[in-house]
């Protein structure tokens, strides 16, 4: 599809990440929201950042409510878009695959490529905004683990691991219905986004068909955010287990508010870490250095959680990846946790 007609029209900006700009848009023809991730593919490491994002949110062939939705991508260059596709046979596409591929610029660097991703917008910041501007609240936290867990399944069941795991990339859809409720109807929607380092492993030689495969499948590359890196992460030889022990730290730093300062930004981060002497280590980085390391959970009032919940943290934040539940174990046991926490509610 070639088109000269602007099919979207943006609204405002919405969010700036190291390597794109994201706005609100609005579909021309039906008024529809929309969120649109623009990234310049001038230099091959914004190329390849752009292609993960491409190739991970392309290759899921059904949609999950915690998950961001690809409705589109396009390929611009110049005047000229064009709708992209999996595998395209493209020659806009292949130079831009190319580029990934050679780690060089395979096209003419005096025109200026853009990729944008047109996917489902998300009204309400993200987790780590949300949850910082509003009192702790247990039946908030049970429904974001829940939510969250059921879609680290669905990812690992499609054979895809996100590498980049944490409050920032994860993104809340509140709705009408739930503004209107002024906080006290559901719990909003979260969406795990920002899909940039994220790898698909069902190329591997691994069957697709066996949810565990994505465990096997070992990767390499150093990746991710300090605070919510795996030790295994920081060695480079890894399977999705990282993805688990990113989970761990978001939800043990969600239960007890347990937040440190991003020395980049200064902005107030959830996630936790230890302490040698006055610094905040990482997790992932102590326990590299000694895996048998106790981390003590909870880190503040014993009554912030149940045995239950304190044994699955410590059993996600394993030094040892084979230690940890794998997704569908960790989303079963959060359910049945959530179910007693329910019943203490009532
Ligand atoms: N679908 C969306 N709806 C609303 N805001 C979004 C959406 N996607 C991204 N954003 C905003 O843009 C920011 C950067 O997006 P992200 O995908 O994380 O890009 P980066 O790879 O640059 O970090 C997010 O933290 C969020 O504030
Ligand atoms: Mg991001």
């Amino acid at each position: 599809m070639v088109s000269s007609q602007p099919k979207y029209e943006l609204i405002q900006e919405v969010g700036r990440g190291t390597y794109g700009v994201v706005y609100e848009a609005a579909v021309r023809r039906t008024g529809a929201r929309v969120a649109v991730k623009k990234i310049r593919c001038h230099s091959p490491e914004n190329v390849e950042l752009a292609l993960r994002e491409f190739w991970a949110l392309s290759s899921i062939q059904s949609q999950h409510p915690n998950v961001i939705h690809l409705e589109e991508c396009v390929l611009q260059r110049d005047t000229l878009a064009q709708s992209m596709s999996h595998g395209s046979t493209s020659s806009l596409y292949r130079e831009l695959v190319e580029t990934s591929l050679k780690g060089e610029i395979a096209f003419n660097p005096r025109l200026a490529y853009y990729l944008w991703f047109v996917m489902d917008f998300c009204d309400g910041g993200d987790m780590n905004a949300y949850l910082l501007s509003r009192k702790p609240s247990r039946r908030t936290n049970t429904s974001f683990m829940l939510q969250l867990s059921s879609a680290l399944a669905f990812l690992h069941r499609n054979q895809i691991i996100h590498r980049d795991l944490k409050p920032d990339n994860i993104l809340i859809s509140q709705g009408p219905a739930a503004a209107a409720a002024a906080g006290r109807g559901p719990e909003p929607t979260l969406k795990v986004a920002d899909f940039g380092l994220s790898r698909v492993c069902s190329a591997s030689g691994l069957s697709p068909e066996d949810p565990a495969s994505v465990n096997k499948c070992f990767l390499s590359t150093a990746c991710g955010t300090d605070f919510y890196m795996a030790p295994e992460v920081w060695e480079g030889h890894y399977t999705a287990k990282a993805d688990i022990f990113a989970l761990g730290v978001i939800i043990w730093a969600m239960v007890e508010r347990i937040t440190f300062v991003d020395a980049e930004t200064q902005k107030e981060l959830l996630g936790s870490y230890v302490l040698q002497g006055s610094e905040m280590v990482p997790l992932g980085e102590a326990l590299l250095e000694n895996p048998r390391l106790e981390l003590l959970i909870p880190a503040r009032r014993k009554k912030s959680m149940s045995a239950a919940m304190r044994q699955l943290i410590r059993d996600a934040l394993s030094a040892n990846p084979q230690e940890r539940p794998d997704a569908v174990e960790l989303e079963l046991r959060l359910v049945r946790i959530a179910c007693r926490e329910l019943d203490w509610d009532t």
